[in-house]
């Protein structure tokens, strides 16, 4: 079943910034249609500027369609009466994570979405221990945020936004401003959560090997959808994604390289560990 669906949706920002910039006639969207299911894991790629941040925007309707249409779990985005209920099944974690961070406490900073919510203060207490639970940060809940490493820091905002019991995380590069360990930390966070919760996840990201973990990943280009399909379709178009100047995992760059050169590859490979396998296999 489909739980986000975007119809020929079209969006141009209408503000002074861009009267400014003297673009406000630019489509940011560029007619994209696309279909999320539910439990889905989708990665959405681009170059910077190519309208990544202003589709997650309106996955939760902080931003509306200047044409075509988007439907969330069937909810039409443009009925402002239904924006409550559209923000309670689409959650969004963003870049940076002390600009998410609101509280001085761990435990306080995540019950603050539920509470906004108006849940009811003995639901909460739970709510927050299996939020920090699915996060892995239960025994920091004590914690002062400013105390916690970047990684744990954006473990804690997920945790924010899953205390709210979204049915869909929508993260807008949440491993941008963490080192090599706080990006596994957070990938392998989002991976838990949609496999063992079931939660839909959209991931947008810079980084290819990333997009590997996706079911479905969907590539960006000046507001339009260049490509999509699993990783494997879509990293194999090596030819079209170079033209574009847009990068395919290490992994499948080496041996696309190699296969040009002569070496034997049938397939491409998406991660390091496939590409071993496949390399000790040729070169045996
Ligand atoms: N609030 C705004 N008002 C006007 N134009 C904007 C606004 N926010 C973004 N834009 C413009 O919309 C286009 C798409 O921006 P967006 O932030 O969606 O891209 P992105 O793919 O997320 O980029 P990045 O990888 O840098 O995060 C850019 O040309 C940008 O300048
Ligand atoms: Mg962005």
């Amino acid at each position: 079943m489909d739980f986000i669906t975007a119809q020929n949706l079209s969006f141009r920002y209408d503000t002074e910034y861009s009267q400014l910039k003297n673009d406000g006639q630019r489509m940011v969207l560029d007619d994209v249609s696309l279909n999320i299911k539910k439990g889905e894991f989708v990665a959405i790629v681009g170059h910077n500027g190519s309208g990544k941040s202003t589709l997650a925007k309106q996955f939760n309707a902080m931003l509306i369609p200047t044409s075509g249409k988007l439907f969330v779990d069937g909810i039409d985005t443009s009925d402002e009466s239904r924006c409550y209920d559209i923000r309670r099944k689409v959650g969004l974690v963003l870049q940076n994570p002390d600009n998410q961070l609101v509280a001085s406490i761990v435990e306080e900073d995540v019950a603050f979405g539920p509470e906004n919510l108006g849940i009811e203060p003995s639901l909460i207490r739970e709510r927050v221990d299996e939020a920090l639970k699915a996060v892995d940060m239960y025994d920091f809940r004590t914690f002062a945020p400013h105390k916690l490493s970047g990684g744990q820091k954006q473990r804690v905002a997920i945790a924010g936004v899953i205390a709210m019991q979204p049915d869909c995380i929508v993260l807008d590069e949440p491993t941008a401003m963490l080192d090599p360990s706080g990006r596994n930390e957070v990938i392998k966070t989002i991976k838990r959560l949609n496999k063992e919760s079931g939660i839909t996840v959209v991931l947008i990201t810079h980084f290819m090997e990333e997009a590997v973990n996706a079911d479905k990943v969907f590539v960006m280009d000046g507001g339009k959808i260049l490509c999509s399909g699993t990783p494997y379709e879509v990293f194999s178009q090596v030819e079209l994604l170079k033209k574009r100047r847009l990068d395919v995992p290490v992994a499948t760059q080496l041996c696309y390289k190699l296969r040009a050169c002569g070496v034997d590859i049938k397939s491409l490979p998406l991660t390091n560990e496939e590409c071993i396998a496949l390399l000790s296999e040729v070169l045996k």
